[in-house]
């Protein structure tokens, strides 16, 4: 039986936003789990680019988050949520177990994403193809952005980054 002060974290932003940063942030805060899908992705040998392999891990990674939600166990979702209808997944089926669901939205200018994969390429830190500014350029024209409406759907976040 999921305590109601179990919550289901999602962190909704384009890639560079800073959903890693801040889902290190909130873990150890709620406390919650944090499910890193591309670390998972990397470790488990797979491409970060490879998209079926991404859709099939997601899926898993939503089943075993569902399972940690049933038993009082908060988790941060942390995969960028770039449709509306992810989030609407999410949302309703936090509130199917009964458990808590926050939507933290990462928002920051193209150029400074762009500026911070560039970064991120170089340092190393980042070891798959590189993202581009085409990249950027095409993923805004997909992303849909929360807007006022949907942010009410969701509870009052319990801590901040
Ligand atoms: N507020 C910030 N200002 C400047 N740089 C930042 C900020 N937040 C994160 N970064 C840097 O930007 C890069 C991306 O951050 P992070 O990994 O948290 O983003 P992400 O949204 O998880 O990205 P991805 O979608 O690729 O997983 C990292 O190198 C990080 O150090
Ligand atoms: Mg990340």
């Amino acid at each position: 039986m999921a305590k109601s002060s179990t919550r289901l974290v999602l962190i909704c932003g384009l890639p560079a936003s800073g959903k890693s940063t801040l889902a290190r942030q909130l873990a150890p805060k709620i406390p919650a789990i944090r499910l890193d899908k591309d670390a998972w992705v990397t470790q488990l040998g797979a491409d970060l680019w490879d998209e079926e392999f991404r859709v099939r891990l997601e899926h898993q990674l939503w089943v075993h988050s569902q399972d940690l939600l049933a038993q009082g166990q908060s988790v941060i979702l942390e995969w960028g949520h770039w449709a509306r209808v992810e989030r609407d997944q999410k949302r309703l089926g936090a509130r199917a177990l009964g458990v808590g669901v926050e939507l933290h939205y990462l928002d920051a200018p193209l150029e400074e994403l762009i500026e911070r994969a560039e970064r991120r390429n170089a340092s190393g830190e980042w070891t798959a193809s590189p993202m581009t500014r085409a990249h950027f350029e095409r993923w805004a024209t997909i992303f849909q952005p929360p807007d006022e409406e949907e942010t009410l759907l969701f509870d009052k976040p319990v801590a901040e980054g």
